[in-house]
């Protein structure tokens, strides 16, 4: 099958290759998917996942991407709630080869059915930034009507998710970012936005949230704008910034059948909108990974075309 391997972390995206892999196959509890979209995170790369297995050995070549949309051609022994010739979408496991390939192997539980009139290109958008954004405003944020919260990177591909279920939660949103996010973090429904350049965070007042991709200084500085008793939720790596008498919430996004059900949901009756930036063809993609213009938005690789 063909599949795009990276074999040293130095090169970075520049040693991005698409190469002949052997066709996986499924052991117990596993499904082999014929892949038609696929997401790629643009810092993968610097994932120690992506380099070595659970016991720290070295696992290249290694096939990038986690998110996906497909078929499923292959059940492993013992495998239940999928069929042969399911449309599925879901997340790939970080150690293991992942969906910039013709086929992978995954678990069955990592995937959800995707709905025959959600596009795999949208499906495949919606895995990591529509779960991340679940699990940090709802699971870990705990967030409920009334409240209000800070979302940094509100113009990005998990902050706009985190916007927009952050609005159907009932809460007060307000974004954060660059200027030129100000338009789409309210296309996708903040109340206020704080252009991270030249507004001044501290100016907002108390919130009850902060959900944070940017970590660093934001990250320290948000803590600082937490009521008592609120959370800093942040997807960008430790910290140590912590509220007074609040707490601190540092995660890496789970698959979860069920919230990716209740995604698809959302996206078919037009609550939730992906961001979506370049759809690029497989053949087109190792160029796309590496563009000479900043891009916004998730780049989706069409597999399939
Ligand atoms: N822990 C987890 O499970 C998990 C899951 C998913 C993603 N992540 C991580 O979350 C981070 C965000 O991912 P993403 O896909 O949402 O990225 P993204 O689409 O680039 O979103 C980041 C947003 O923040 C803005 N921004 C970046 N640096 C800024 C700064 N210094 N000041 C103001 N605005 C700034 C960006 O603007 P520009 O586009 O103009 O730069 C963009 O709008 C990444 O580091 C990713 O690896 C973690």
């Amino acid at each position: 099958m063909k599949a795009i391997i990276v074999t040293d972390q130095a090169e970075g995206t520049a040693g991005m290759k698409l190469t002949d892999r052997p066709e996986p196959t499924a052991a117990m509890n596993e499904v082999v998917v014929q892949v038609h979209a696929s997401g790629f995170t643009f810092n993968e790369l610097d994932w120690p996942s992506t380099w070595t297995d659970r016991y720290d050995a070295d696992r290249t070549p290694s096939i990038p991407g986690h998110e996906l949309s497909g078929v499923v051609t292959a059940l492993g022994y013992g495998t239940t709630g999928l069929s042969i010739g399911q449309r599925v979408f879901g997340l790939a496991d970080w150690y293991r080869d992942g969906s910039l390939a013709e086929y992978i192997t995954i678990e069955a539980r990592n995937l959800a059915p995707l709905p025959g009139d959600v596009d795999f290109t949208v499906g495949s958008a919606l895995v990591m930034p529509g779960l991340t954004a679940w699990q940090g405003i709802i699971d870990h944020g705990r967030l409920q009507s009334g409240q209000s919260v800070i979302v940094h990177g509100a113009a990005g591909v998990v902050g706009s998710m985190a916007v927009q279920l952050a609005r159907e939660v009932g809460a007060y949103v307000i974004g954060t970012g660059r200027a030129s996010g100000r338009q789409a973090a309210h296309d996708f429904g903040v109340h206020e936005y704080i252009d991270l350049d030249n507004g001044t965070l501290e100016d907002v007042g108390r919130v009850d949230l902060v959900f944070d991709v940017l970590g660093g200084d934001i990250a320290q500085r948000s803590a600082g704008v937490i009521r008592p008793g609120g959370s800093l939720v942040t997807i960008a790596g430790p910290t140590d910034a912590k509220p007074v008498d609040g707490r601190t919430v540092d995660f890496i996004v789970e698959a979860n059948r069920g919230q990716l059900i209740e995604l698809a949901e959302r996206v078919r009756d037009g609550r939730l909108k992906t961001n979506i930036g370049n759809i690029a063809a497989f053949d087109d993609a190792v160029a796309a990974f590496a563009p000479n213009v900043r891009l916004t938005g998730k780049t989706i690789i069409r597999i399939r075309p």
